[in-house]
């Protein structure tokens, strides 16, 4: 079953992400610049996660793939052989009156979207990026911006498997910037014109192609549903024939319940053998495999699943994303007024999985008096070095709750008055909101096991479960 009512406005992923430091419009001091956006200091945390992750699972845990890094800046004739110059194109119309620019298969009507005017015929528009090489700008130095870091795969076939002597079945992946010149841009992150890709070409024996298909189409599902996203925010479309891409021979997409529908957030393509064929064609080099055992030579099919490194971000912050009844803000016998929120009655809440979340832990010292700040700052020093943690010693605890709460960290630390004389400190777990008191000597042995999944109330040896009171 799919949901069919997205999780949350856009306005509020847009709002949090601007205020909180998660992404910022792309050189906001002179006006921005239309769909380029910076990852601020919490953005690039959750970016770099979000391609750990993937480069962890595909990569690194698998011993058919390897990784590659090739550069953004290319032979001009890759993008011919690969068909991106004729084919790299959307249909673009003009509106006579107001000049805007639409790409023809997004209208609904032979009229201008915006104010109603005439538009033009329409015609192919190529989008990749073009600049110059060298100092001379003329058409013999001109490169283009890879439209995708496919084709730096394909290029790179016979080196890589020259030099690691891998078999078939195998894949080659590569995690990068791609510009495209897109007609229509907006939404946020989800349509940019530079942007980054994870990609992944799996190479097989041509008739084994429609089983791996549909294994890397489970496995690409498995891998968004096991960081947090729900599998009925996630639907699968397939293309139908005139949509195809010029590579393809099946596409399905993986579409994610985004703030303004159901869109694109990764493809999974048969691309046949039409890129090593293509390649070995114009670059006049053979890219075709030999098996010894049967003396076989052929060109191997291709299994594509290309995810958006920025819809991926975007999809990770609307799912989190949860308004939730803050229970401080009502409670009447709170030990610690520090605690409540005040009239606000809603906390906001990014419920990431641990290891997307950009901070991992955050230490709250009670107060900013010494010894008290002594010993937050040994804790907050040791548990650095294992992962990403915040010091926040500003304002009440139950404000630095929402404040940790709102950009997604799982766990805060509370050093107290108590703390000094116990050695002891309380971990107040995000989701729940339930609070554990552990022995210091025990804080980053528990804190790892809590981010690898153990149940919150689970306790190290001398801790307890302190009475909920609230927060
Ligand atoms: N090599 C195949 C390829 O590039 P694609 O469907 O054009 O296929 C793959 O792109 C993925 O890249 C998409 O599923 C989407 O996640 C992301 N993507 C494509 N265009 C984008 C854009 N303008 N802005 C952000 N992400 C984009």
């Amino acid at each position: 079953m799919t949901s069919e009512k997205p999780k949350v406005d856009m306005e509020k992923i847009v709002s949090l992400c601007r205020r909180r430091g998660f992404i910022f419009p792309s050189s906001e001091i002179y006006g921005g610049l239309n769909s380029c956006w910076d990852y601020g200091p919490l953005g690039v945390e959750l970016k770099k996660n979000i391609k750990d992750a993937w480069w962890q699972t595909i990569v690194r845990e698998r011993d058919d793939v390897v990784g590659l890094d090739s550069s953004i800046l290319m032979n001009p004739r890759v993008w011919e052989a690969s068909g991106h110059l004729v084919n790299f194109t959307d249909p673009l119309v003009d509106c006579k009156s107001c000049k805007q620019r639409f790409r023809a298969d997004h209208l609904q009507s032979d009229k201008c979207p915006s104010c109603g005017g005439e538009l033009t015929e329409s015609r192919r528009f190529n989008l990749m990026f073009k600049t110059f090489m060298g100092p001379v700008e003329d058409d013999a130095a001109i490169v283009y911006l890879r439209p995708e870091t496919a084709q730096g795969i394909f290029v790179n076939f016979q080196n890589v498997l020259g030099t690691t002597r891998k078999r078939l079945p195998f894949g080659i992946a590569q995690l990068g910037k791609v510009f495209r010149n897109e007609i229509t841009t907006g939404n946020f992150i989800f349509r940019d014109r530079e942007f980054e890709q994870m990609e992944l070409e799996y190479f097989v024996k041509p008739g084994t192609d429609e089983k791996w298909f549909d294994y890397w189409l489970e496995q690409c599902l498995a891998w968004y549903v096991n960081l947090g996203i729900k599998r009925e925010h996630l639907l699968l479309r397939e293309h139908d024939k005139k949509e195809l891409s010029h590579y393809s021979r099946r596409t399905v997409d993986i579409q994610y319940l985004f703030p303004m529908g159901w869109d694109e957030l990764q493809g999974i393509a048969n691309r046949g053998d039409f890129d090593l064929t293509q390649h070995s064609r114009f670059s006049g080099k053979s890219l075709e495999y030999f098996v010894e055992e049967t003396k076989e030579h052929f060109t191997p099919y291709v299994i594509e699943p290309s995810a958006g490194v920025d819809r991926s971000v975007l999809a990770f912050l609307c799912e989190a994303y949860a308004e939730e009844p803050d229970p401080s803000a009502s409670l009447g016998d709170a030990r610690d007024k520090s605690l409540r929120t005040g009239k606000d009655e809603t906390r906001v809440v990014l419920h990431f999985h641990p290891s997307l979340a950009p901070f991992k832990a955050a230490v709250l010292p009670l107060s900013r008096k010494e010894p008290l700040v002594k010993m937050a700052s040994e804790v907050y020093a040791g548990l650095r070095k294992g992962q990403m943690t915040a010091y926040d010693d500003a304002q009440s605890v139950g404000r630095r709750y929402r404040r940790q709460d709102e950009i997604g960290t799982p766990f805060c630390i509370t050093v107290d008055f108590q703390s000094l004389e116990d050695n002891q400190v309380t971990i107040r777990d995000r989701d729940s909101m339930n609070q554990i008191r552990v022995p210091v000597a025990e804080l980053q042995k528990t804190l790892a096991a809590k981010l690898a999944g153990e149940a919150f109330l689970v306790l190290p040896p001398g801790g307890t479960v302190v009475e909920k009171k609230g927060g």
